[in-house]
């Protein structure tokens, strides 16, 4: 079984499922709902590591409230290694508000509290512990990101990062070599300036971020269309699997962790892509954050149910 460290965010997500979303100044009275779910951009992937059959060693930070209680019992009862996260008495857990349009469309502000006071003696000593691989994403701070990349290099422990949320002023250059660097349409084009609208955007815009980040792969993820693989040379759209779209929250992230997970097993980037499309689309067709990743077995057998249905 593949052992990752994930070194990222934990949130409790306030989501309000409405009609639409008030434009400045208006009220709305909406009919919908609102509940609270186990979100953050690191949390939803270590559930998806979980689900998908590693044993995710998940490194976050917590404040000492109750949404960090929640967040805590939630990553013992998916089996996670909780031995690194930490919790801070003077700060919030990380809190996420998003808003969920009918066509499944969200709009997300997160206030990150303990999550930007991960601390660098407490990533060094998980690099220590020498997991399969390290994946990342930019929900934390920054210093705790470059700090687990340079050692996880050191350390010849293959590093993949998920580039969400976006943000240009990130310093890829102090990135070491990655694997896999995956951003979605608005986090490629926040960093390239490069809209990756068809084809040839994609690879434009790979072309640029190589020139920005050192990785093996570049996987741009283009939602409704799928992902763009390029390996420096060669690219290719994998298109996904037609699924409803009830909520997209969480897809991107279930998608990148599936992605690692399944080229760590087979080597395969192609049919990692295949089953990372996989998790995307049944996650799209569920509500919530956490709540809507699926485990193996549901990926397993939707992908053979589609290759029957061919
Ligand atoms: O990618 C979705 C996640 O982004 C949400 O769960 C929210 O917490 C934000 O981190």
């Amino acid at each position: 079984m593949k052992r990752i460290l994930v070194v990222s965010s934990a949130n409790m997500d306030m989501v309000m499922n409405v009609d639409f979303v008030p434009v400045g100044g208006q009220t709305v009275i909406d009919k919908g709902s609102y509940s609270y779910v186990p979100g953050g951009k690191g949390a939803n992937s270590a559930v998806a590591f979980s689900r998908l059959g590693a044993k995710c060693v998940f490194l976050t930070k917590l404040g000492k409230d109750a949404n960090g209680d929640a967040l805590l019992s939630l990553y013992e009862k998916e089996g996670m290694d909780v031995s690194y996260i930490k919790r801070d008495p003077t700060v919030a857990s990380g809190l996420a508000a998003i808003l969920v349009e009918n066509t499944g469309q969200n709009r997300i502000i997160v206030f990150p509290g303990a999550n930007s006071k991960i601390e660098l003696d407490t990533v060094s000593e998980a690099i220590k512990s020498k997991p399969d691989a390290l994946y990342m994403q930019f929900e934390i701070n920054y210093d705790a990101i470059i700090h687990a990349a340079n050692e996880a290099s050191k350390a010849g422990i293959p590093i993949f990062i998920d580039a969400g949320p976006a943000n240009k002023d990130f310093p890829l250059d102090k990135l070491p070599e990655v694997t896999v660097f995956s951003p979605n349409e608005s986090e490629t084009e926040a960093f390239t300036g490069i809209a990756p609208t068809s084809e040839e955007k994609c690879k434009e815009a790979a072309l640029k971020l190589l020139d920005l980040v050192k990785a093996k792969y570049i996987v741009i993820k283009l939602g409704g269309r799928g992902a763009y693989i390029f390996d420096g040379v060669n690219g290719v759209i994998k298109a996904p699997y037609d699924m409803p779209v009830i909520d997209t929250t969480a897809a991107g992230d279930a998608f990148t962790a599936a992605l690692t997970l399944e080229y760590l097993r087979s080597g395969d980037m192609m049919s990692a892509c295949d089953f990372a499309n996989a998790a995307g689309s049944i996650t799209v067709s569920r509500h919530g954050a956490s709540s809507s990743i699926p485990n193996e077995a549901e990926v397993t057998e939707f992908l053979n149910l589609r290759r029957e249905n061919k």
